[in-house]
């Protein structure tokens, strides 16, 4: 079977504010060069990491970051979600349920529902050291999200900004993840 999505599919792609976002549009030309109608959120920290006007052109949407206005159109239901750059702060807040922003309860409920959903953390050592963050990691694994982390994935950054790792973010890899996800996974 192709990688490439046969009939028009909506992917989430879930910026937050980590190094890489500036880049998220990277990933959005190679979702629609896969077929996919794709979906910017962003948590509101990532909204000034972001070049939104270039990414609501590219897209055709509204890049969401908060609950709509009533009258506003509803956002297409999501058929698979990618959260890139994930952030230390994201991955605890979704690995335990809070959902104190707009992104936050859409992607809780999200995998509620069933829907495929990768993340690719963007975090350095110090972080992925912490004690709470192996067990987010892992609660979040336990639900069948793919998390991509570790020495045959991506490797946390060493403490600073992380440049020379925004430039091998694995963007690419990331689609073909959530690809291989969707075409094997049925959505309650
Ligand atoms: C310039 C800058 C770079 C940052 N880079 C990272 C990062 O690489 N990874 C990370 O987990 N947090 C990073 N942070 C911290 C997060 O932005 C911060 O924890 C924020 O509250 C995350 O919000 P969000 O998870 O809602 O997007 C960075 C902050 C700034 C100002």
């Amino acid at each position: 079977m192709p990688d490439s999505v046969s009939e028009q599919k909506t992917l989430y792609v879930v910026v937050c504010a980590a190094g890489p976002a500036s880049d998220v549009g990277t990933l959005v030309d190679l979702a629609q060069e896969q077929g996919w109608t794709v979906q910017v959120m962003a948590t509101p920290s990532a909204v000034s990491f972001i070049d939104v006007e270039a990414l609501e052109k590219q897209t055709g949407r509204p890049v969401r970051s908060q609950h709509r206005a009533p009258g506003d159109p509803r956002s297409p239901k999501a058929d698979a979600i990618i959260i890139a750059p994930a952030t230390f702060n994201t991955i605890n807040k979704l690995a335990n349920g809070i959902a104190d922003n707009y992104v936050l309860d859409v992607v809780n409920e999200a995998i509620g529902l069933g829907v495929p959903t990768v993340i690719l953390p963007f975090v350095n050592s110090a972080y992925a050291s912490r004690t709470p963050f192996h067990m987010s990691v892992e609660k979040l694994r336990s639900e069948q999200i793919t998390v991509l982390l570790g020495p045959d994935t991506f490797e946390p950054h060493e403490v600073g900004d992380g440049s020379n790792k925004t430039k091998v973010f694995p963007w690419k890899e990331t689609l073909i993840k959530i690809q291989h996800k969707a075409q094997n996974t049925k959505v309650h």
